[in-house]
């Protein structure tokens, strides 16, 4: 249960101490990039590019549609998902992948050409 003020939810990073709050209906990538933005990266926002790769190992959540390019059905049960497309429905214990596929880290400028 949360207990922030101001707040629904609280997102914690798996093997950090590293902890925010989120309202309901608030992307966990939304919520993530204003204070923890070092911890994740964004790229479209939209479900299509992938570099926001999650694993939500504790928690309840729901999530919009993923391209099964960068999200199989085998690996949303195991928790993976892409933070741009998750809405969290308790609170989550999150481990952010930050691998950048090399086409997507070109085209979204994080990797040098
Ligand atoms: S930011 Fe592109 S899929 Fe999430």
């Amino acid at each position: 249960m949360a207990q922030m003020k101001n707040c629904d939810f609280i997102i914690r990073i798996h093997d950090s101490e590293k902890k925010f709050a989120t309202r309901s209906g608030t992307s966990v990538l939304s919520a993530l990039m204003p204070t923890h933005g070092d911890d994740i990266t964004a790229g479209c926002y939209s479900g299509g590019c992938g570099v926001c790769k999650i694993q939500v190992l504790s928690g309840r959540y729901a999530t919009g549609v993923m391209s099964k390019v960068h999200v199989t059905d085998a690996e949303k049960k195991d928790g993976y998902c892409l933070a741009c497309k998750t809405m969290p429905e308790s609170d989550l214990i999150i481990r952010p992948l930050r691998k950048v596929p090399p086409k997507i880290g070109h085209r979204f400028g994080y990797l040098a050409r």
